[in-house]
């Protein structure tokens, strides 16, 4: 069957039909998707029955696994959801969680994520992925003169709420300083590289200067015209490119049981 592919929205995605993944992909299938995920930046694979093992081949399409930054385990994959589950390495986190790029608190963020749909609330907890070079393009010539040379510090305590920017920096937990403006090594194109989950200052400016423009940055990408919200469905798999795409996951309500297999691929370490 042909690949065919149809977006989801103005701001970012494609959805992929025709591939079935608990089968080994033609070399041209690969291509396509590779092509696919430049253009869009998010793909998505709907209602695919997938094992461990298939989600790593999938993955292993776009790069080398990544490894777990979080945990304390050697597991390649992480499990995001609201119960604890002592079988395997989870992510335990309650509703809400702000516009990130997984991993951006550390030297060498992943540059792709996938998640895998394995059990989802009826109703909110959806994931929201925001085009990070569409918000660079909507700059003017003054900011973005203004932003290429500065940096920012990118931070994340796993034990505070992830709804919640911290108003305390703890300093032994993870943080890494990052370009603001990142070059896609692919691509070539240029993106809003700070979040407001783990971004917590630029570092070339005063505090209240550097409140200001992160201000105004994360409500730039974070502006409905660069986002695509994506509503969950049990076996979604969904593939989104790290170093231009930020993410943010809705409310649901935490006696709902929501879990995905998340599974992330190397990347080299971000440049301006
Ligand atoms: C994540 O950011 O790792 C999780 C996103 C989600 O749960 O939708």
């Amino acid at each position: 069957m042909a690949i065919n592919i149809t977006e989801l929205s103005g701001a970012a995605g494609a959805q992929i039909f025709g591939l079935d993944l608990t089968q080994e992909l033609s070399v041209e299938d690969k291509k396509a998707l590779k092509r696919a995920w430049k253009d869009h930046m998010v793909l998505l694979l709907r209602g695919q029955k997938l094992s461990e093992d298939e989600q790593e081949r999938f993955c292993r399409v776009f790069g080398e696994i990544a490894g777990l930054k979080s945990q304390n385990s050697d597991s390649k994959f992480l499990f995001v959801t609201n119960k604890e589950d002592p079988n395997v390495a989870t992510a335990v986190q309650l509703g809400e969680m702000m516009f990130h790029y997984d991993q951006a608190y550390s030297e060498q963020p992943c540059k792709a994520s996938t998640l895998y749909s394995i059990e989802i609330p009826d109703v909110g907890g959806n994931t929201s992925f925001a085009n990070c070079c569409a918000a660079y393009d909507q700059l003017s010539d003054e900011w973005k003169g203004l932003l290429e040379t500065k940096t920012a510090l990118n931070y994340f305590n796993y034990d505070t709420n992830p709804s919640l920017r911290p108003d305390k920096i703890d300093p032994d937990a993870p943080q890494y300083s990052h370009p603001v403006i990142r070059t896609h090594q692919e691509t070539g194109r240029k993106s809003v590289y700070v979040n407001r989950l783990m971004t917590i200052r630029i570092n070339e400016v005063e505090k209240r200067e550097s409140d200001r423009i992160l201000d105004f940055l994360f409500n730039l990408i974070e502006d409905p015209r660069n986002v695509y919200e994506h509503v969950w469905h049990v076996d979604d798999l969904v593939l989104w490119d790290n170093r231009c795409t930020a993410h943010a996951r809705q409310h649901y309500d935490p006696q709902k049981r929501r879990l995905l297999r998340r599974m992330t691929i190397l990347d080299e370490n971000p440049v301006a």
